[in-house]
C-alpha cells in the first residue's frame, strides 16, 4: 500500500481522490490550505455535495487511513506519491490561471524529503507544457538530495459522479518520461481494471482538453441543429435519436437545451481556444462552440420575452439552478445566466432547486428561493425548466397549472416533453421543436415559393 498526499484535498477532484485512494487501502493525507475546511473534513463533514462522499469520508477517517492537514510539512515529506489537484480557474481572457498550481508546486518542492524519491502526479487540468512547468518549479525549491518525477494523469470526472468515475474509469491516461514513475502510478490504478494509456506529457495533457472540447462540441452541434429545427419545423429530439443511433456518433451528449455549464466545459474550451491561438492557429470551431452555447441561453430568454409579451413585471418560476442535475454547483450555470438575463428584463423570479438553494442565496440574492417546488408557481406567468432534476419529471402538473396565473411552460432541457405538460392544460415550448407554420415558411423559401 502506498503513502499518498493529495494537495488540493478539500476540492471536488482532490477530495474525491483522497477518499477513493483511502478506500482502496492506501494511507492518504489530504492537504488543503483552507484550515477551516481541513477541520470540517477531519470531523467527517463533507463541504461538497457528492453521491456517496459523506459515507466514504467517514469510513476512511475512522479506519485511520485518511486524515487532512493544512500543513505541507505534515504531509509531503512522508508521501511516496503527491497528487496535485489544485484548481485552475480561468483568467478573463480564457487562459488558465496557474497561480494555485505554482504555489502548490513551490510548497511541494520545498517540503520534499532529502534522500527520498517522490512522484508528483499532475491531476489538475493544466495547459500543455504544465508538466515541465511543475517540474521546473519543484526543482527550484527542492532540497539537495531529493529526487522526484512528474507524471501527467488527467481526470475525467463528472460532478455528482466523482467517486463512481474514480473507481470505475473508462481509461487511465499516464504521461511521463520516467518509466519507473509511470509504472508506480499505473500500479495504483491496476485494481480498477481500466485500460491504461501510457504516453508523453504533452499528449496526456492535450487528451483532457480535447475530450472536454469534443463533448462540448457535441452539445453545441445539437443546439445549432435545434435552431434549424425551429426554423424548418423539425423536432431536434427525433433528429438526435436518428443520428445518435449511428454508433460512430453515439446517442450521448446530444440533448439540446440551454447549453453546457459547470466548472469544466466553458473553462476548458476557453483555455484550448487560447492554446490554439498561442500556437499560431485559428480556433474557429472552438469559438463557434462557445458562441452557440451563449446563444442558447439568450435565445431561451428572448423566446420567453416574446411569448409573454415582454418579461417586465412577469413572474417566472425557475425550476433548477445548478448547472446540471445531481449537484449543488452554480459555477457557469446556464440557469444562472438565464436568471440574470430575465431579471435585467424586469422579470420577478421564484426559483427552486433540490440541492443548490444555499449556494443560490449567496449568488442570486434578488431571486425568491423556494424550498417547495409548487411555491414557485403560485401566481406565475411561466415556468422555465432549466435543470433536468428527476423531481421535475414527477411534478403534479395539474397542481402547477392550478397555481399559475399564466399557462406557459418553457422546457429548457426538453426534459418533460409536450405530452404531460399539454395534458395538464399548459402551453408547452421546448428547444428545437419547430412549429408547423415555420416549416411552411422554411420550405417555401427553399422551393422559392
Ligand atoms: C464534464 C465532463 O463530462 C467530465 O468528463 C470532465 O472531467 C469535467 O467536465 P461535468 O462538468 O460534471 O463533467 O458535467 P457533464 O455531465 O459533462 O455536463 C456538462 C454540462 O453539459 C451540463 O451543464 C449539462 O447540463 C450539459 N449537457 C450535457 C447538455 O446540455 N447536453 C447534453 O447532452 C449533455
Amino acid at each position: 500500500m502506498t503513502r499518498v498526499c493529495v494537495v488540493g484535498g478539500g476540492g471536488y477532484v482532490g477530495l474525491g481522490y483522497a477518499v477513493a485512494l483511502a478506500e482502496l487501502g492506501h494511507t492518504v493525507v489530504g492537504l488543503d490550505i483552507d484550515a477551516a475546511r481541513v477541520d470540517q473534513l477531519n470531523q467527517g463533514d463533507s463541504p461538497i455535495f457528492e453521491a456517496g462522499l459523506p459515507e466514504m469520508l467517514e469510513r476512511n477517517l475512522a479506519s485511520g487511513r485518511l486524515r487532512f492537514t493544512a500543513d505541507y510539512a505534515n504531509a509531503v515529506p512522508e508521501a511516496e506519491i503527491v497528487f496535485l489537484c489544485t484548481g485552475t480557474p480561468s483568467l478573463s481572457d480564457g487562459e488558465a490561471d496557474l497561480r494555485q498550481v505554482r504555489a502548490a508546486a513551490t510548497s511541494i518542492g520545498a517540503h520534499l524529503a532529502s534522500g527520498r524519491s517522490t512522484i508528483i502526479v499532475n491531476k489538475s487540468t493544466m495547459p500543455v507544457g504544465a508538466a515541465e512547468l511543475v517540474a521546473g518549479i519543484v526543482a527550484e525549491h527542492a532540497p539537495q538530495g531529493a529526487s522526484y518525477a512528474v507524471v501527467s494523469n488527467p481526470e475525467f470526472l463528472r460532478e455528482g459522479r466523482v467517486l463512481h468515475d474514480i473507481l470505475h474509469p473508462d481509461r487511465v491516461v499516464l504521461g511521463g518520461d520516467d518509466p519507473r514513475a509511470v509504472a508506480t502510478v499505473a500500479a495504483l490504478y491496476e485494481p480498477l481494471g481500466a485500460p491504461i494509456l501510457r504516453t508523453d506529457h504533452r499528449s496526456a495533457e492535450l487528451i483532457k482538453y480535447a475530450a472536454n472540447a469534443f463533448l462540448a462540441t457535441k452539445i453545441s452541434f445539437i443546439n445549432d441543429i435545434a435552431r434549424l429545427c425551429e426554423r424548418l419545423g423539425a423536432d431536434v429530439t427525433i433528429v438526435a435519436g436518428g443520428i445518435g443511433a449511428d454508433p460512430r456518433i453515439g446517442p450521448r451528449f446530444l440533448n439540446a437545451g440551454i447549453g453546457f455549464g459547470g466548472s469544466c466545459f466553458p473553462k476548458d474550451v476557453g483555455a484550448l481556444t487560447r492554446m490554439t491561438e498561442g500556437a499560431g492557429l485559428h480556433p474557429g470551431l472552438l469559438r463557434a462552440v462557445l458562441e452557440i452555447n451563449r446563444d442558447a441561453q439568450r435565445r431561451f430568454v428572448t423566446r420567453a420575452d416574446q411569448l409573454l409579451g415582454g418579461l417586465d413585471g412577469r413572474i417566472v418560476a425557475l425550476w433548477g439552478l445548478a448547472f446540471k442535475e445531481g449537484t449543488d454547483d452554480l459555477r457557469e450555470s446556464p440557469s444562472v445566466a438565464v436568471a440574470e438575463m430575465m431579471q435585467e428584463r424586469g422579470a420577478q423570479l421564484r426559483a427552486h432547486d433540490p440541492a443548490a438553494l444555499a449556494n443560490a442565496a449567496r449568488r442570486l440574492p434578488w431571486v425568491t428561493l423556494c424550498d417547495d417546488l409548487y411555491e414557485t408557481t403560485r401566481g406565475a406567468d411561466a415556468v422555465a425548466l432549466c435543470t433536468p432534476w428527476p423531481e421535475y419529471a414527477a411534478a403534479d402538473l395539474k397542481r402547477v397549472a392550478a397555481l399559475m396565473r399564466g399557462d406557459l411552460f418553457l422546457d429548457g432541457r426538453n426534459f418533460l416533453g409536450p405530452r404531460p405538460v399539454e395534458a395538464a392544460g399548459l402551453r408547452y415550448v421546448g428547444i428545437g421543436r419547430g412549429a408547423r407554420p415555420a416549416l411552411d415558411a422554411g420550405l417555401a423559401s427553399l422551393v422559392g415559393g
